[in-house]
């Protein structure tokens, strides 16, 4: 009798531990399906962030391309009238060359070559049109050299940052991001840019940080009115590099303050802003170690201040 409770006490208890280790099993696999599914919705949480990065960049890249084929085409437009004087210059000296050349050839004498060859000159006007030459060609090339520097800055816009960081030359990133919004800064604001001699390089992106100094110049000529003025300067500030953008805009109010580094966040009309250039930048400032401080005061202005790590000078 004894023997038989003892072995259904026992065998009561071995159900109990199997319902109980079930019912572990079933938790931890819940446990282990919820993990899954957390994993899954934070990857295509930041598939979702780069692209909304991307997509940024991409908007802003409308924009300046609309500026930069304006800018293109100025160039392109003399470059093409300058090749259309030339060609018709060419064609006079051509004619005035296969003559004179015919002439020798005949067996002419010494004294009416000589006497063709003067009235050529002052009839085909080659004096003139060798200067006219030396002008255009030099105007030529210094418009192909704006083209080329145009299409060098929007690359380095849109170049893509993979792998390591490199030794970037901030003051050759800023001057890309100036070059590359002055075609919107020209029409009412001023930038007056001050780079310091031997700025110590960063080590970075220089995709990103260009990027950055875009947003900055870009937000700083939307908040200035007609006599706005920029001014960028680079400088190093306690073993950092600083870069400044201080403007003489609207400023920004002390509640907006709060949330200027918020996705989203924008006080531009809809179309105008997505309100992602701070936060973007921000984020992108906090991948170098850096920091990024504002000031403004109302109706003043506002002042931009980024700091960056000096690299290590020997690599
Ligand atoms: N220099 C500035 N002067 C005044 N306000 C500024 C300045 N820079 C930023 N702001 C304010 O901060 C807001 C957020 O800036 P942010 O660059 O993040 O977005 P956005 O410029 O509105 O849009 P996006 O950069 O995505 O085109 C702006 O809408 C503006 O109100
Ligand atoms: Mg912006």
């Amino acid at each position: 009798m004894m023997a038989d409770d003892y072995k259904d006490a026992y065998l009561r208890e071995k159900e109990l531990r199997k319902l109980a280790e079930q019912k572990l099993e079933d938790k931890s696999r819940e446990l282990y399906e919820s993990f899954e599914a957390l994993k899954a919705a934070n990857s295509s949480m930041q598939e979702n962030q780069k692209a909304m990065v991307h997509n940024e960049k991409m908007a802003s890249l409308g924009v300046l391309s609309a500026g930069v084929a304006h800018e293109i085409n100025n160039p392109i437009g003399f470059i093409y009238s300058n090749f259309c004087t030339m060609a018709e210059g060419m064609s006079d000296i051509n004619t005035f060359v296969f003559t004179m050349d015919q002439l020798v050839n005949s067996g002419a004498d010494a004294e009416t070559i000589r006497n063709a060859w003067r009235e050529g000159l002052t009839r085909h006007d080659v004096e003139y049109l060798l200067m006219d030459f030396e002008s255009l060609t030099s105007e030529t090339i210094e418009g192909l050299e704006r083209v080329k520097q145009i299409v060098a800055d929007l690359k380095s816009f849109t170049r893509e940052d993979s792998g390591d960081m490199d030794m970037v030359d901030v003051n050759e990133c800023v001057r890309g991001a100036v070059n590359i919004l002055s075609n919107q800064t020209k029409y009412h604001a001023q930038v007056i840019v001050d780079y310091a001699d031997d700025l110590p390089k960063v080590r970075g992106y220089f995709g990103k940080l260009n990027q950055v100094f875009t947003n900055m110049i870009a937000n700083a000529n939307q908040a200035v009115s007609e006599n706005g003025e920029i001014h960028i300067t680079t400088r190093m500030k306690d073993e950092r590099v600083e870069i400044s953008f201080r403007d003489n805009g609207c400023g920004i109010s002390e509640t907006n303050m709060k949330l200027l580094f918020t996705p989203f966040f924008t006080t531009k009309p809809v179309g105008q802003g997505t309100g992602l250039g701070l936060s973007i930048s921000h984020g992108f400032i906090e991948e170098h170690n850096g920091e990024i401080r504002v000031e403004s005061e109302i109706g003043v202005g506002t002042t931009f201040l980024i700091y960056l790590p000096a690299a290590d000078q020997d690599q």
